[in-house]
């Protein structure tokens, strides 16, 4: 007996600040394409972290580590036809195209919103806490972050409704023919 062998999954590569939309949109990506009866999951950066990358830091190389990581799972997943949708800030660019390249059907999108929106938000607190000093080298405040230059989807977050932001994203998947409308 031999399973029938199936396409390919795609990678839905979310990047963006903390705060930035990612988590919220991601879920509501994954409502959208499991309604379709698309086998889809999430790779959350929150979630990772406590568990595949428990320890890791926030340093260059353990966020360098985290992502790659994430890719390697990413594409074990796709392989065997599921689409993963990933949600790590991932600031570095260079190991974005390292996922990128590993990563066939590797759809990268950027949320978006101005550092002033989501320290607005503020949604975990931390923002403050980094501004007080209290965390060192946090993501757009005292740590970098490099932006796309060549993402298939931006999402302005801070102007549209996470729907319309997860919509968005739907309609890329359609017109790059990885789901059918
Ligand atoms: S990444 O840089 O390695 O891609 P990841 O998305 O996994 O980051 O984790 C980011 C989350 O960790 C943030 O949303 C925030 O809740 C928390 N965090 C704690 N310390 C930092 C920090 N120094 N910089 C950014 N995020 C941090």
């Amino acid at each position: 007996m031999k399973q029938a062998s199936r396409d390919r999954g795609t990678v839905i590569w979310f990047t963006g600040l903390s705060g930035s939309g990612k988590t919220t949109i991601a879920h509501i990506v994954e409502e959208k394409l499991l309604d379709a009866g698309v086998p889809v999951e999430i790779l959350d950066g929150d979630v990772v972290r406590e568990n595949l990358s428990k320890g890791l830091g926030f340093s260059e190389e353990d966020r360098n580590t985290n992502i790659r990581r994430i890719a390697f799972v990413a594409h074990l997943l796709q392989r065997n036809g599921t689409f993963v949708i990933t949600a790590a800030i991932s600031p570095y660019r260079a190991i974005r195209d390292e996922a990128r390249s590993m990563i066939k059907d590797f759809v990268e999108v950027f949320a978006d919103a101005p550092l002033e929106v989501c320290e607005e938000r503020d949604v975990k607190g931390l923002y403050a806490k980094a501004r007080a000093g209290e965390i060192k080298g946090f993501t757009g405040i005292d740590d970098p972050y490099e932006a796309p230059e060549n993402a298939e989807v931006v999402l302005k977050t801070g102007e549209h409704s996470p729907e319309e932001s997860a919509q968005q994203v739907i309609d890329k998947l359609i017109e790059m023919k990885f789901i059918e409308a």
